[in-house]
Protein backbone atom coordinates (compact mmCIF):
# COMPACT_ATOMS: atom_id res chain seq x y z
CA UNK A 1 0.00 0.00 0.00
CA UNK A 2 1.64 3.00 -0.76
CA UNK A 3 -1.21 5.33 0.94
CA UNK A 4 1.23 7.68 3.44
CA UNK A 5 -0.26 8.66 6.54
CA UNK A 6 2.51 11.17 7.51
CA UNK A 7 2.03 14.66 7.07
CA UNK A 8 3.76 16.60 4.34
CA UNK A 9 3.79 20.43 4.40
CA UNK A 10 5.25 22.32 1.37
CA UNK A 11 4.79 26.18 2.29
CA UNK A 12 4.96 28.04 -0.37
CA UNK A 13 7.18 31.35 -0.18
CA UNK A 14 4.76 34.21 1.18
CA UNK A 15 5.13 37.63 -0.94
CA UNK A 16 7.53 39.69 0.09
CA UNK A 17 5.84 42.69 -0.96
CA UNK A 18 4.98 45.54 1.73
CA UNK A 19 1.45 45.26 2.97
CA UNK A 20 1.22 48.87 2.44
CA UNK A 21 1.66 49.07 -0.82
CA UNK A 22 -0.97 51.18 -2.76
CA UNK A 23 -2.57 52.32 0.85
CA UNK A 24 -1.46 55.28 2.86
CA UNK A 25 -0.12 53.95 6.30
CA UNK A 26 -3.03 55.73 7.85
CA UNK A 27 -6.02 53.86 5.69
CA UNK A 28 -3.75 50.61 6.45
CA UNK A 29 -4.06 51.42 10.20
CA UNK A 30 -7.74 52.63 9.74
CA UNK A 31 -9.71 50.65 7.11
CA UNK A 32 -10.84 47.20 8.43
CA UNK A 33 -9.16 44.83 6.02
CA UNK A 34 -11.42 42.01 4.60
CA UNK A 35 -9.98 38.55 5.08
CA UNK A 36 -10.29 35.61 2.64
CA UNK A 37 -10.02 32.04 3.81
CA UNK A 38 -9.46 30.08 -0.08
CA UNK A 39 -9.26 26.39 -0.11
CA UNK A 40 -8.48 24.49 -2.92
CA UNK A 41 -8.88 20.56 -3.11
CA UNK A 42 -10.07 19.95 -6.57
CA UNK A 43 -7.19 17.16 -7.42
CA UNK A 44 -4.45 15.98 -5.36
CA UNK A 45 -2.65 18.84 -3.69
CA UNK A 46 -4.93 20.55 -0.45
CA UNK A 47 -4.12 24.22 -0.49
CA UNK A 48 -5.27 27.31 2.03
CA UNK A 49 -4.27 30.73 1.78
CA UNK A 50 -5.14 33.43 3.25
CA UNK A 51 -5.79 36.94 1.30
CA UNK A 52 -5.78 40.31 3.11
CA UNK A 53 -7.99 42.79 0.24
CA UNK A 54 -7.07 42.03 -3.26
CA UNK A 55 -3.81 41.47 -3.11
CA UNK A 56 -1.73 41.12 0.10
CA UNK A 57 -1.23 37.12 0.44
CA UNK A 58 -0.34 36.59 4.35
CA UNK A 59 0.08 33.18 4.06
CA UNK A 60 -0.34 30.23 1.63
CA UNK A 61 0.26 26.10 2.54
CA UNK A 62 0.50 23.63 0.40
CA UNK A 63 0.32 19.94 0.92
CA UNK A 64 1.25 18.07 -1.69
CA UNK A 65 0.36 14.50 -2.83
CA UNK A 66 3.12 13.62 -5.44
CA UNK A 67 4.59 11.05 -4.01
CA UNK A 68 1.53 9.03 -2.90
CA UNK A 69 0.22 9.08 -6.42
CA UNK A 70 3.61 9.06 -7.78
CA UNK A 71 3.51 5.07 -8.04
CA UNK A 72 0.68 4.68 -9.84
CA UNK A 73 1.76 6.97 -13.10
CA UNK A 74 -1.36 9.15 -12.16
CA UNK A 75 -3.69 10.26 -9.18
CA UNK A 76 -5.86 8.20 -7.83
CA UNK A 77 -9.18 9.65 -7.05
CA UNK A 78 -10.44 7.65 -3.78
CA UNK A 79 -6.41 8.12 -2.63
CA UNK A 80 -6.42 11.99 -3.01
CA UNK A 81 -9.78 12.39 -1.28
CA UNK A 82 -8.78 10.01 2.11
CA UNK A 83 -5.93 12.32 2.01
CA UNK A 84 -7.57 15.52 1.72
CA UNK A 85 -9.56 14.43 4.72
CA UNK A 86 -6.88 14.01 6.66
CA UNK A 87 -5.14 17.16 5.63
CA UNK A 88 -7.71 19.54 5.67
CA UNK A 89 -7.96 20.55 9.16
CA UNK A 90 -4.26 20.63 9.90
CA UNK A 91 -3.65 23.00 6.56
CA UNK A 92 -6.53 25.71 7.88
CA UNK A 93 -5.09 25.66 11.26
CA UNK A 94 -1.43 26.12 9.79
CA UNK A 95 -2.41 28.95 6.79
CA UNK A 96 -4.17 30.62 9.80
CA UNK A 97 -0.85 30.68 12.30
CA UNK A 98 0.95 31.53 9.58
CA UNK A 99 -0.95 35.07 8.76
CA UNK A 100 -1.13 35.62 12.69
CA UNK A 101 -5.05 36.03 12.42
CA UNK A 102 -7.43 33.56 14.25
CA UNK A 103 -10.94 32.11 12.73
CA UNK A 104 -12.87 35.14 13.94
CA UNK A 105 -10.52 37.67 11.93
CA UNK A 106 -11.98 35.86 8.63
CA UNK A 107 -14.85 37.62 6.92
CA UNK A 108 -15.29 35.15 3.71
CA UNK A 109 -14.18 31.95 2.96
CA UNK A 110 -13.81 31.39 -0.82
CA UNK A 111 -13.51 27.26 -1.82
CA UNK A 112 -12.97 25.60 -5.33
CA UNK A 113 -16.78 24.30 -6.24
CA UNK A 114 -15.22 22.80 -9.85
CA UNK A 115 -14.32 20.79 -11.78
CA UNK A 116 -12.05 18.32 -10.55
CA UNK A 117 -12.46 15.06 -8.70
CA UNK A 118 -16.05 14.61 -6.88
CA UNK A 119 -14.31 12.73 -4.28
CA UNK A 120 -11.73 15.73 -3.81
CA UNK A 121 -13.87 18.66 -4.47
CA UNK A 122 -16.38 17.39 -1.30
CA UNK A 123 -13.75 17.26 1.14
CA UNK A 124 -13.27 20.69 0.79
CA UNK A 125 -16.20 21.92 -0.04
CA UNK A 126 -18.38 20.08 2.75
CA UNK A 127 -15.40 21.61 5.28
CA UNK A 128 -15.79 24.96 3.84
CA UNK A 129 -19.59 24.69 4.18
CA UNK A 130 -19.35 23.51 7.87
CA UNK A 131 -17.01 26.02 8.98
CA UNK A 132 -19.07 28.73 7.20
CA UNK A 133 -22.28 27.65 9.54
CA UNK A 134 -20.75 27.15 12.29
CA UNK A 135 -18.33 30.57 12.76
CA UNK A 136 -20.97 32.55 10.71
CA UNK A 137 -18.70 33.57 7.85
CA UNK A 138 -20.02 33.07 4.98
CA UNK A 139 -18.49 31.38 2.00
CA UNK A 140 -18.17 31.51 -1.45
CA UNK A 141 -17.76 28.19 -3.92
CA UNK A 142 -15.60 29.41 -7.12
CA UNK A 143 -14.94 27.47 -10.38
CA UNK A 144 -10.96 26.28 -10.28
CA UNK A 145 -10.69 27.64 -13.97
CA UNK A 146 -11.52 31.33 -12.72
CA UNK A 147 -8.56 30.89 -9.88
CA UNK A 148 -5.89 29.90 -12.48
CA UNK A 149 -7.43 32.77 -14.39
CA UNK A 150 -7.03 35.16 -11.90
CA UNK A 151 -3.72 34.36 -10.12
CA UNK A 152 -1.76 37.03 -11.89
CA UNK A 153 -3.71 39.40 -9.87
CA UNK A 154 -1.02 37.78 -6.64
CA UNK A 155 1.90 39.24 -8.13
CA UNK A 156 2.30 42.88 -8.13
CA UNK A 157 2.91 43.40 -11.83
CA UNK A 158 -0.75 42.99 -12.89
CA UNK A 159 -2.45 43.28 -16.08
CA UNK A 160 -5.54 45.34 -17.12
CA UNK A 161 -8.71 44.17 -18.81
CA UNK A 162 -9.08 42.64 -21.47
CA UNK A 163 -6.57 39.91 -21.78
CA UNK A 164 -6.23 36.47 -23.92
CA UNK A 165 -5.59 34.27 -21.10
CA UNK A 166 -4.21 30.85 -21.82
CA UNK A 167 -4.37 27.86 -18.88
CA UNK A 168 -2.71 24.79 -19.16
CA UNK A 169 -3.07 22.05 -16.84
CA UNK A 170 -3.43 18.71 -15.89
CA UNK A 171 -7.49 18.72 -16.95
CA UNK A 172 -7.35 21.61 -18.97
CA UNK A 173 -5.91 23.63 -21.95
CA UNK A 174 -8.28 26.71 -23.10
CA UNK A 175 -8.26 29.91 -24.50
CA UNK A 176 -10.01 32.64 -22.99
CA UNK A 177 -11.07 36.15 -23.73
CA UNK A 178 -11.03 38.26 -20.06
CA UNK A 179 -12.68 41.06 -20.08
CA UNK A 180 -13.53 41.65 -16.59
CA UNK A 181 -12.75 40.14 -12.74
CA UNK A 182 -16.23 37.74 -13.77
CA UNK A 183 -16.12 37.89 -17.07
CA UNK A 184 -14.65 35.41 -19.15
CA UNK A 185 -15.47 33.82 -22.64
CA UNK A 186 -14.00 30.74 -24.00
CA UNK A 187 -11.90 30.67 -27.29
CA UNK A 188 -10.94 27.54 -27.68
CA UNK A 189 -10.49 24.34 -26.03
CA UNK A 190 -8.92 20.80 -26.17
CA UNK A 191 -10.97 18.41 -28.25
CA UNK A 192 -9.02 15.19 -26.74
CA UNK A 193 -5.90 15.47 -23.88
CA UNK A 194 -5.03 18.78 -21.66
CA UNK A 195 -1.84 19.87 -22.21
CA UNK A 196 -0.76 18.91 -18.99
CA UNK A 197 -2.18 15.17 -19.38
CA UNK A 198 0.14 14.75 -22.45
CA UNK A 199 2.73 15.86 -20.71
CA UNK A 200 2.08 12.90 -17.88
CA UNK A 201 1.01 10.46 -20.23
CA UNK A 202 4.68 10.73 -22.19
CA UNK A 203 6.27 10.81 -19.07
CA UNK A 204 4.31 7.55 -17.72
CA UNK A 205 5.51 5.84 -21.50
CA UNK A 206 8.94 6.58 -21.20
CA UNK A 207 8.70 4.89 -18.00
CA UNK A 208 9.06 8.56 -15.43
CA UNK A 209 7.17 8.80 -12.15
CA UNK A 210 3.40 11.42 -11.83
CA UNK A 211 3.82 14.59 -12.29
CA UNK A 212 5.76 13.79 -15.83
CA UNK A 213 5.37 17.37 -16.57
CA UNK A 214 8.32 18.47 -14.47
CA UNK A 215 10.75 15.77 -15.11
CA UNK A 216 10.02 15.92 -19.04
CA UNK A 217 10.97 19.42 -18.94
CA UNK A 218 14.52 18.74 -16.36
CA UNK A 219 15.27 16.20 -18.80
CA UNK A 220 14.32 18.29 -22.23
CA UNK A 221 17.33 20.84 -21.06
CA UNK A 222 19.96 18.55 -22.13
CA UNK A 223 18.65 17.16 -24.96
CA UNK A 224 17.78 18.29 -29.20
CA UNK A 225 15.17 19.14 -30.24
CA UNK A 226 16.21 16.70 -33.18
CA UNK A 227 12.38 14.82 -33.63
CA UNK A 228 10.13 15.66 -35.75
CA UNK A 229 6.96 14.66 -34.23
CA UNK A 230 3.42 15.99 -35.43
CA UNK A 231 1.56 19.23 -34.72
CA UNK A 232 -2.27 19.25 -34.22
CA UNK A 233 -3.22 22.31 -35.97
CA UNK A 234 -6.93 21.75 -36.89
CA UNK A 235 -7.73 23.91 -39.33
CA UNK A 236 -5.76 27.73 -40.01
CA UNK A 237 -8.32 29.69 -37.93
CA UNK A 238 -9.24 27.09 -35.25
CA UNK A 239 -8.38 28.14 -31.76
CA UNK A 240 -8.76 24.46 -30.14
CA UNK A 241 -6.03 22.29 -29.27
CA UNK A 242 -5.77 18.35 -29.69
CA UNK A 243 -2.83 16.77 -28.33
CA UNK A 244 -3.85 12.93 -28.15
CA UNK A 245 -2.40 12.27 -31.96
CA UNK A 246 1.26 13.36 -30.51
CA UNK A 247 1.14 11.32 -26.99
CA UNK A 248 0.66 8.35 -30.09
CA UNK A 249 3.27 9.84 -31.72
CA UNK A 250 5.90 9.24 -29.36
CA UNK A 251 4.25 5.98 -28.54
CA UNK A 252 4.85 4.97 -32.31
CA UNK A 253 8.14 6.43 -32.28
CA UNK A 254 9.82 4.57 -29.60
CA UNK A 255 8.32 1.06 -30.38
CA UNK A 256 9.80 2.00 -33.71
CA UNK A 257 13.44 2.48 -32.60
CA UNK A 258 13.40 -0.34 -29.97
CA UNK A 259 11.99 -2.69 -32.91
CA UNK A 260 15.00 -1.32 -35.10
CA UNK A 261 17.06 -2.15 -31.84
CA UNK A 262 17.88 1.57 -31.28
CA UNK A 263 18.62 2.74 -27.85
CA UNK A 264 16.14 5.57 -26.92
CA UNK A 265 17.50 8.79 -26.10
CA UNK A 266 15.28 10.46 -23.30
CA UNK A 267 16.28 13.77 -23.39
CA UNK A 268 15.86 14.05 -27.26
CA UNK A 269 12.31 12.64 -27.28
CA UNK A 270 11.21 15.17 -24.17
CA UNK A 271 12.96 18.28 -25.90
CA UNK A 272 10.85 17.01 -29.14
CA UNK A 273 7.98 16.53 -27.64
CA UNK A 274 7.96 19.75 -25.23
CA UNK A 275 8.70 21.79 -28.37
CA UNK A 276 5.71 20.66 -30.30
CA UNK A 277 3.63 21.34 -27.42
CA UNK A 278 5.01 24.78 -26.67
CA UNK A 279 4.88 25.67 -30.75
CA UNK A 280 1.13 25.06 -31.00
CA UNK A 281 0.25 26.75 -27.77
CA UNK A 282 2.26 29.85 -28.14
CA UNK A 283 1.29 30.06 -32.04
CA UNK A 284 -2.50 29.56 -31.12
CA UNK A 285 -2.45 31.97 -28.27
CA UNK A 286 -0.89 34.72 -30.56
CA UNK A 287 -3.51 34.14 -33.13
CA UNK A 288 -5.84 34.34 -30.50
CA UNK A 289 -4.77 37.94 -29.18
CA UNK A 290 -4.58 38.60 -32.87
CA UNK A 291 -8.13 37.79 -33.87
CA UNK A 292 -9.47 39.43 -30.99
CA UNK A 293 -7.35 42.89 -31.37
CA UNK A 294 -5.62 42.33 -27.38
CA UNK A 295 -2.23 43.32 -26.47
CA UNK A 296 -2.19 41.52 -23.41
CA UNK A 297 -1.52 37.84 -23.04
CA UNK A 298 -1.57 35.84 -19.59
CA UNK A 299 -0.71 32.54 -18.03
CA UNK A 300 -1.85 30.25 -16.06
CA UNK A 301 -2.30 26.51 -15.00
CA UNK A 302 0.86 24.11 -13.60
CA UNK A 303 2.24 23.33 -17.25
CA UNK A 304 2.78 27.51 -17.68
CA UNK A 305 5.13 26.49 -15.00
CA UNK A 306 7.23 25.12 -17.87
CA UNK A 307 10.26 27.19 -18.72
CA UNK A 308 10.16 26.46 -22.65
CA UNK A 309 6.36 27.44 -23.17
CA UNK A 310 7.21 30.56 -20.56
CA UNK A 311 10.52 31.40 -22.97
CA UNK A 312 8.97 30.88 -26.22
CA UNK A 313 5.65 32.85 -24.98
CA UNK A 314 8.05 36.09 -24.16
CA UNK A 315 10.20 35.54 -27.53
CA UNK A 316 6.82 35.65 -29.63
CA UNK A 317 5.06 38.18 -27.35
CA UNK A 318 8.49 40.77 -27.67
CA UNK A 319 8.11 40.16 -31.78
CA UNK A 320 4.40 40.80 -31.84
CA UNK A 321 4.38 43.75 -29.19
CA UNK A 322 1.97 42.55 -26.75
CA UNK A 323 2.54 42.56 -22.88
CA UNK A 324 3.24 39.06 -21.48
CA UNK A 325 2.01 38.32 -17.97
CA UNK A 326 3.43 35.61 -16.01
CA UNK A 327 2.32 34.02 -12.67
CA UNK A 328 5.47 32.74 -10.58
CA UNK A 329 5.30 28.82 -11.09
CA UNK A 330 4.03 28.29 -7.52
CA UNK A 331 1.08 30.31 -8.83
CA UNK A 332 0.80 28.51 -11.63
CA UNK A 333 0.16 25.25 -10.07
CA UNK A 334 -3.07 24.03 -7.79
CA UNK A 335 -2.75 26.32 -4.49
CA UNK A 336 -5.61 28.06 -2.13
CA UNK A 337 -4.31 31.57 -2.71
CA UNK A 338 -5.95 31.70 -6.47
CA UNK A 339 -8.98 30.76 -4.70
CA UNK A 340 -8.69 33.04 -2.77
CA UNK A 341 -8.20 36.16 -5.18
CA UNK A 342 -11.27 34.12 -7.53
CA UNK A 343 -13.61 34.57 -3.99
CA UNK A 344 -12.44 38.16 -3.27
CA UNK A 345 -13.42 39.58 -6.76
CA UNK A 346 -16.57 37.51 -7.50
CA UNK A 347 -17.80 37.50 -3.79
CA UNK A 348 -21.47 39.51 -4.53
CA UNK A 349 -21.91 40.41 -0.54
CA UNK A 350 -24.96 37.15 -1.15
CA UNK A 351 -23.83 34.10 0.92
CA UNK A 352 -24.17 31.31 -0.58
CA UNK A 353 -26.92 28.26 -0.03
CA UNK A 354 -25.76 25.35 1.98
CA UNK A 355 -27.51 23.30 -0.32
CA UNK A 356 -25.30 24.66 -3.42
CA UNK A 357 -23.21 21.17 -4.92
CA UNK A 358 -20.09 20.78 -6.35
CA UNK A 359 -19.21 20.10 -10.52
CA UNK A 360 -17.06 17.85 -12.29
CA UNK A 361 -16.85 19.96 -15.39
CA UNK A 362 -16.89 23.22 -15.71
CA UNK A 363 -19.74 25.81 -16.92
CA UNK A 364 -16.50 28.03 -18.53
CA UNK A 365 -15.49 25.15 -21.12
O1 LIG B 1 -2.67 23.25 -12.44
P1 LIG B 1 -2.14 21.98 -11.88
O2 LIG B 1 -1.28 22.07 -10.64
O3 LIG B 1 -3.28 20.96 -11.54
C1 LIG B 1 -4.41 20.80 -12.34
O4 LIG B 1 -5.40 21.52 -12.10
O5 LIG B 1 -4.32 19.94 -13.24
O6 LIG B 1 -1.33 21.28 -13.07
C2 LIG B 1 -0.74 20.02 -12.92
C3 LIG B 1 -0.16 19.65 -14.28
C4 LIG B 1 0.41 18.24 -14.32
O7 LIG B 1 -0.06 17.62 -15.49
C5 LIG B 1 1.93 18.49 -14.37
O8 LIG B 1 2.64 17.46 -15.05
C6 LIG B 1 1.99 19.79 -15.12
O9 LIG B 1 0.92 20.55 -14.61
N1 LIG B 1 3.25 20.52 -14.89
C7 LIG B 1 4.15 20.76 -15.87
C8 LIG B 1 5.23 21.44 -15.26
N2 LIG B 1 4.95 21.58 -13.93
C9 LIG B 1 3.72 21.02 -13.72
N3 LIG B 1 4.12 20.47 -17.18
C10 LIG B 1 5.18 20.85 -17.92
N4 LIG B 1 6.27 21.46 -17.42
C11 LIG B 1 6.34 21.78 -16.11
N5 LIG B 1 7.43 22.40 -15.62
Amino acid sequence: MHYSGSVNIRISKIEPSSPIKNTSLLEYCLIPPMLTLGIETSCDDTGVAVLRNGDQLLSNVLSSQDRIHSPFGGIVPELASRKHLEMIDPIVDKALRDACVSLNDINLISVTQGPGLIGSLLVGFSYAKALSFAAGIPFIGVDHMCGHLLSIYLEEDKPSFPYIALIISGGNSSLFLAEGYNDFTLLGRTRDDAAGEAFDKVAKLLGFDYPGGPIISKLADQGQRCIQFPRAWLGQDSLDFSFSGLKTAVLNYCNREKQRGNDLNNNDICASFQEAVAEVLVKKTITAAEKYQIDTIVLGGGVSANPRIRNMMAHRCRQTGKALFLPRPSYCTDNGAMIAIAGFYQYQKIDMPYDTDVYSRSPLG
